[in-house]
């Protein structure tokens, strides 16, 4: 049993203080407005805890038990939503604890044994970005399945490919969206990565520098599904690079999705009128009656700015940190808690936006019909067919796109004469070349826009995926 010191209210550090913080002290101090959202990895990681202080026989098993059910006690209140966070208990463990107290008065006091709030909150956080890291990398996945299921509709829907937001070569729909699978997939990879690395355990690190009692954090890091405890309880807890692989990655996966949106807002202009954005997510205006608004994806391309802005913030949070603990660090969850639901709210508008999108192919095509588009192929034909270097090649068909220019038409438009002023031996097959269809036909090189290879990847990210 506990002795029977008196309790103050409010405060873990009664002992040593007289008076209550002041209002606004309580303001820029209390964090239970943000970290509630850890509620369930701190009775986790309480529970871990004391099981392993009772199997230590650092403290009595009956205690731990009854600690237990109270900790189970009060998961139950906070998921039905009875449980009273109070702001003057400042933060998550102390709301915690409090309430345990309350639940089974002194016993509680044995809960903090060889353990400081600077372990428990590392570990915790660990354990949320764990959490988020999982979800994410399925929401990724279902993000990646609605680029795939367009690519899959679209695998030889032909559409001119840009380089500096000029017409370039031909490409495929299907290819275009294939690019961003390939992205994602490597998002998710970085996701992945960073759940690796952060799967060490900080708990009994204690304050900073370990503790006296003789703890068993093996068995902590292993009831958690940490891989193994931290070795270092310096670097236990202070240093957030987890948080920093987190959001990182998020601000990495997050522009890719911004291009995306910003292709969206291009495509579905009057101007482009390549694809058109369902109503569902559109917007109207409120005073041009005929307007039709992608603010989904102008809204995913702007709230990537609070994700990257995430990380500019972490990274200037913790570069004037000296070790160990400073306060500094309750700042971090805000960021990141912020960047996990902004961009699981970007990556379920792009998989739910994506499958409603209507593609105009008979834009796309023309489109990639005009602007000399096929201009390189006619310089490879040259050197396959010819024994011209490439940039011989590349040199005179430049001539010739000049001339085209000058007559107003376009290459194939051009008479066979003028090809034949610079290959007497080029015929009438040289027409067949300067087709679009043919010129994405040819690109049949690993990875290039042939619509039977965008078909081959597509089947193997399909089962990639299921
Ligand atoms: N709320 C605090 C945080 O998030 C918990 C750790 C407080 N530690 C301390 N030594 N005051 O960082």
């Amino acid at each position: 049993m506990a002795k029977n010191t008196e309790r103050k209210v409010n405060t873990m550090w009664g002992g040593r203080f007289f008076s209550e913080p002041s209002n606004t002290m309580e303001k820029i101090n209390s964090s239970i407005g943000i970290d509630h959202r850890l509620a369930g990895q701190d009775i986790k990681g309480s529970i871990a805890h004391v099981k392993m202080l009772a199997h230590q026989e650092i403290i009595p098993r009956e205690v731990s038990e009854t600690i237990i059910d109270g900790l189970k006690t009060i998961e139950n209140e906070i998921m039905a939503g009875e449980f009273k966070f109070e702001v003057s208990l400042e933060d998550v463990h102390m709301n915690i604890e409090n309430r345990l107290h309350d639940l089974v008065g002194s016993d509680a006091g044995f809960l903090h044994t060889a353990r400081s709030r600077n372990d428990q909150v590392a570990t915790d956080f660990r354990m949320w970005i764990r959490e988020s890291l999982d979800e994410l990398v399925m929401l990724i996945s279902r993000c990646m399945m609605a680029f795939l299921g367009i690519a899959e509709n679209h695998y030889d829907t032909i559409m001119p490919g840009f380089t500096h937001m000029q017409s370039a070569q031909p490409i495929t729909l299907g290819h275009h969206m294939l690019a961003y699978v390939e992205m994602l997939s490597r998002d998710k990879e970085r996701f992945g990565e960073a759940r690796n690395r952060l799967n060490e355990c900080p708990l009994g690190a204690a304050a900073l520098a370990g503790t006296s009692f003789p703890i068993d954090r093996f068995m902590t890091a292993q009831a958690l599904g940490f891989d193994k405890p931290m070795a270092n309880s310096i670097d236990a807890v202070s240093d957030r690079d987890f948080a920093l692989d987190f959001v990182s990655g998020a601000a990495i996966c997050a522009t890719h999705l911004s291009r995306f949106a910003e292709e969206l807002v291009i495509w579905s202009s009057d101007q482009f009128r390549f694809i058109q954005i369902s109503e569902s997510f559109s917007t109207g205006s409120s005073i041009m009656p005929q307007k039709r608004n992608p603010d989904a994806a102008e809204l995913i391309r702007a709230k990537v700015s609070l994700i990257s802005g995430g990380l500019v913030s972490l990274l200037t949070l913790l570069k004037g940190l000296p070790l160990a603990y400073s306060k500094d660090l309750q700042e971090d969850k805000e960021i990141i808690f912020r960047v996990h639901d902004n961009l699981c709210l970007l990556l379920n508008v792009m998989a739910e936006m994506l499958p409603e999108i209507k593609v105009n192919k008979e834009v796309l095509k023309d489109s990639a019909s005009s602007k000399f588009i096929t201009a390189t192929d006619l310089a490879d034909y040259l050197v396959s067919n010819f024994k011209y270097s490439f940039r011989q090649s590349h040199h005179a068909v430049g001539e010739l796109v000049r001339k085209a220019e000058n007559l107003g038409c376009d290459l194939k438009d051009l008479d066979i004469n003028h090809f034949k002023e610079i290959e007497p031996n080029i015929d009438d097959g040289i027409f067949e070349v300067l087709a679009v269809r043919h010129s994405i036909k040819s690109r049949k090189s690993y990875g290039g826009t042939d619509p039977s290879q965008v078909k081959a990847r597509i089947t193997e990210w399909k089962k990639r995926l299921t």
